[in-house]
């Protein structure tokens, strides 16, 4: 168990200049969804040093953030410091898995924050949190997968990452807008000046939640456009394991970042 004020990251949000950890842009699912996305209420599960919850709120979204490290949140005030502005929106210093009850949100954004969770406990409770999500509103997801394991020197207590079927589980009974898997060329000491991770993206989008979100949502032109490339449909079927799988074998030649 976590105890809110000190997480998994610390060491690096110690060693990172104002405790700004992460890069400045969002992460690119909430960079291409969210502007054409109607609905302006979002939460943002592990919201670190807070490059989504920062472009959320630049659209006008009303956030809730939720991170359980101390600095990471000092992290976030700086990094809206640096930009001339204060948080709006409500960030708390919480183990999300200590929630009493899932915020209720038309956006759910989880980027980064899966692969830290204990195994035991996560994909119910991370589940739980899903299912406070509007009906038609969307999961925008992002975790590190076990198909390339964490430098031994990562600066992190050794995460036990989820493999892509527990991914898949995780979205079972949601329509899947889209999924990526790629190779990602990470930079950060003390690992090193380049080091490597797997990551699994999901764009999903809620059939059956608590309320009705529009489905028009998903209809503009924006949005539309920017699930329509580069994203693998996945099937329920489970058979995209393997066509992830095979995505592997042409990742990492480039750059690619969150
Ligand atoms: C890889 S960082 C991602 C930060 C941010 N979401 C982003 O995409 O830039 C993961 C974040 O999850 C937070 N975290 C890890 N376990 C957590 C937990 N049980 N409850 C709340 N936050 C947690 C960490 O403190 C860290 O800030």
């Amino acid at each position: 168990m976590i105890t809110a004020g000190v997480g998994p990251y610390d060491r690096l949000y110690e060693a990172a200049p104002e405790h700004v950890l992460w890069e400045s842009e969002p992460g690119r699912d909430v960079a291409s969804v969210a502007p054409g996305y109607s609905a302006r209420d979002a939460v943002d599960l592990g919201c670190g040093d807070g490059a989504n919850s920062l472009f959320l709120e630049s659209l006008g979204f009303r956030v809730t953030g939720v991170d359980c490290s101390r600095l990471a949140l000092s992290g976030l005030e700086n990094r809206f410091r640096g930009c001339g502005l204060a948080p709006q929106g409500e960030y708390l210093l919480a183990d999300v898995l200590q929630l009493v009850k899932p915020v209720p949100t038309s956006l759910l954004v989880s980027s980064g924050l899966y692969h830290c969770l204990p195994n035991e406990a996560r994909l119910s409770k991370h589940r739980a949190m899903q299912s406070a999500v509007s009906k038609n509103g969307l999961v925008i997801f992002c975790s590190l997968v076990d198909l390339v394991s964490d430098p031994p020197d990562h600066g992190t207590p050794p995460f036990d990452l989820p493999c892509i079927r527990e991914v898949e589980e995780l979205f079972e009974g949601w329509e899947i807008v889209g999924s990526r898997l790629r190779v990602i060329v990470d930079r950060h000491p003390p690992a090193g000046n380049k080091h490597l991770h797997s990551l699994v993206w999901v764009v999903a989008r809620n059939p059956s939640g608590w309320s009705s979100t529009p489905s028009s949502l998903l209809q503009t032109p924006e949005v539309k456009e920017a699930l329509a490339g580069g994203l693998w449909r996945v099937e329920p079927s489970g058979s995209v394991a393997q066509e992830l799988r095979a995505g592997l074998s042409t990742a990492g030649q480039d750059d690619y970042s969150f």
